[in-house]
């Protein structure tokens, strides 16, 4: 065994050189070999990931259809899509709609949702999460004259707490939109504990996963989402975003749409051509995240052993940050929640995080500031304009990135 392979609780172990060997962008070379933190913006993507992309595009290709085999390409690319999120997501693949991105989606569908509500209608946003989770209800609740309610998060902890959200829960309440975690800090509220309550109410729960899905199995039906929204270039996909949802919950909604277009569900909410090729793309990463830790069984088994295995990888790589950062005086760590994902918020009292982040990139290690669209997480929290440093761990990252981190971090805010 080499010390790029961790053995896992789960009597697992994970082989990060493995899985590096996949990154042509981390290998030595001009303009290539960064240690990457910024996966939260947008992870990198393995070869396998281009090269269906690639594939798909330089064969027959056309729009999806059963007669000529470029008809049947295309077809296969989107029912081989909707059937690795659905297992990706642990819903049926007839719920799986594609779309541009999941800000495009989450749009559309507001205002779909939106055509049943009035003024004695409330819709619930949370103040963790990102503005892609947030303006396109308030904008949609405003048009239809609903109130919006906020729930609150508590800067001092992070958390957004189960009884944040009951606090704004009425017998108005149409719909709750929250994050299962914070694209900012980390957090990962108890979405099934807040889908109980919403759905006691009776209301329906909207949920973010985009930052979520790249580090944790989702189990939809566990998280008691009744939709539940994410993007594929954030766990190693192309870019293009999901809106899942059990058919039975799209099946009354009446989106916007073309005469001639399919009525089905879901091509009804997916307007225009789907982007194929991306598809194919999906279903690559969805089958590399799969096989992160080798093994046999169906696809849905070896996507919850290799996640459970990547938590943990990306969970001790974290402490090493986190502990550097606790223990340097004048950082101040954001993201404190006690469930939270590989993802560490820091402000210093001596640096503005813009120059943190540019005397990191100097050195090839690349780590965005600034607050990520969470808009309303970024003014609670009090970042001002320059916003945050991030650092973001994934699947690909390794002990090596972390002593570059903490080297340049050292040079730059000091610390051991
Ligand atoms: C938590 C979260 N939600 C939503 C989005 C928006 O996703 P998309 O770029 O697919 O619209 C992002 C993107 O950064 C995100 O991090």
């Amino acid at each position: 065994m080499t010390d790029t392979v961790s053995p896992t609780s789960t009597g697992t172990s994970y082989d990060v050189a493995r899985v590096r060997a996949h990154f042509p962008q981390l290998r030595e070379g001009e303009g290539l070999g960064a240690a990457h933190f910024d996966g939260p913006g947008g992870m990198q993507t393995p070869d396998v990931v281009a090269q269906a992309v690639y594939d798909t595009l330089t064969a027959p290709l056309a729009n999806d259809d059963t007669v000529t085999s470029a008809e049947r390409n295309a077809s296969l690319a989107l029912t081989e899509g909707r059937a690795a999120i659905a297992d990706l997501l642990q819903v049926a693949a007839d719920g799986v709609v594609f779309g541009r991105s999941m800000t495009q989606l989450t749009m559309d569908l507001a205002r779909t949702l939106a055509q049943g509500w009035g003024p004695h209608d409330e819709v619930v946003v949370s103040r963790l999460d990102h503005d892609a989770n947030v303006r396109p209800w308030t904008i949609a609740a405003e048009r239809a004259g609903a109130t919006v309610r906020w729930a609150d998060f508590d800067p001092e902890t992070g958390e957004l707490d189960v009884e944040q959200v009951a606090a704004v829960l009425s017998d108005r309440t149409r719909l709750v939109a929250v994050t299962a975690a914070s694209n900012l800090i980390g957090t990962r509220p108890d979405v099934p504990a807040i889908a109980e309550l919403v759905h006691a109410a009776g209301g329906q729960l909207y949920v973010d996963g985009v930052h979520h899905t790249a580090h944790v199995a989702v189990d939809m039906a566990a998280l008691g989402a009744d939709y539940f929204a994410c993007s594929p270039y954030k766990f190693l996909g192309p870019h293009c975003g999901v809106l899942a949802a059990r058919p039975e919950v799209l099946e009354p909604l009446r989106p916007d749409k073309l005469a001639p277009a399919s009525d089905g569900v879901p091509e009804r909410f997916e307007l225009g051509t789907p982007a194929y090729e991306l598809l194919a793309g999906v279903t690559a990463a969805v089958d590399f995240l799969a096989d992160l830790v080798p093994g046999k069984g169906p696809r849905r088994e070896r996507l919850l052993v290799s996640l459970a295995a990547v938590e943990e990888h990306e969970d001790r790589l974290r402490r090493r940050v986190e502990d550097f950062l606790v223990s340097t005086p004048g950082v101040v760590l954001h993201s404190r929640a006690a469930r939270r994902t590989p993802t560490l918020l820091a402000t210093f009292a001596d640096h503005d995080p813009q120059d943190v982040r540019r005397h990191l990139a100097a050195r090839n290690v690349n780590a965005p500031a600034g607050s990520f669209y969470a808009y309303e997480a970024a003014r609670r929290l009090g970042l001002g304009t320059t916003g945050g440093l991030r650092i973001g761990l994934a699947p690909y990252t390794d002990d090596h990135d972390v002593d570059r981190l903490l080297e340049a971090l050292a040079e730059s805010v000091g610390g051991a």
